[in-house]
């Protein structure tokens, strides 16, 4: 009798556990809810853009965009400058003219992340300021090795219009002087 009373009430006693076990997990997790794509109007095809225009690094002068913000006594004596840090403000440009159409701007820092070679930690937005891409912006996290004729660098998101951006940039350098360094840069991206 008790040997009968034990066998029908263990499975009950093993679905009430699942079914709080369940309830509780819920619960914990209540803050993230799995909707469909069509909400956020997902549902249509991926869109591949290419994006083109010229980036300007002014290092000094009146029109100065770029500023060191930090380094270390190390960094001067290095060859590379190891571990300084530029925070930039830089002009694009639809030519590579300064004063041709500015498109946006890349905004952020670089920083020298290499002993060996001129090789920059680059943590950046571009933010396009012309027509219906006024606002939105594309992320880059990547490293550029700026004596190499050809640079690329992963887009790891955007925002606005490149909601859900991936791709890469493909920077190479246009012309350098002692103040100023222009990049084109050739930037290929999906997004909805
Ligand atoms: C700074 O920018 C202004 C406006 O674009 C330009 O007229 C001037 O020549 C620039 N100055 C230098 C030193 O590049
Ligand atoms: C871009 O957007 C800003 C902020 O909304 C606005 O002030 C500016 O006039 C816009 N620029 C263009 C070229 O549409």
């Amino acid at each position: 009798m008790a040997k009968f009373h034990f066998s029908k009430s263990l499975p009950l006693t093993l679905i009430s556990f699942i079914f709080i076990t369940t309830i509780s997990t819920a619960k914990s997790h209540s803050f993230v809810q799995t909707i469909s794509p069509t909400t956020l109007g997902l549902h249509k095809p991926e869109k591949l853009s290419h994006i083109h225009f010229y980036f300007h690094d002014i290092i000094g002068g009146k029109n100065q965009t770029a500023v060191r913000v930090a380094s270390s006594p190390a960094s001067d004596k290095s060859l590379t400058g190891f571990g300084s840090v530029m925070m930039m403000d830089d002009p694009l440009t639809a030519k590579s003219d300064l004063d041709s159409q500015i498109v946006g701007r890349a905004q952020g820092i670089y920083a020298s992340a290499s002993q060996s070679e001129l090789g920059f930690l680059m943590v950046l937005n571009f933010v396009f300021t012309q027509g219906k891409y006024n606002g939105s912006s594309l992320s880059v996290l990547g490293r550029n090795t700026v004596e190499s004729a050809v640079r690329e660098m992963p887009i790891v998101g955007g925002s606005g219009l490149f909601r859900f951006a991936r791709g890469y940039a493909h920077a190479s350098t246009h012309s350098i002087n002692a103040l100023e360094a222009v990049v084109e840069y050739n930037v290929y991206v999906f997004h909805y």
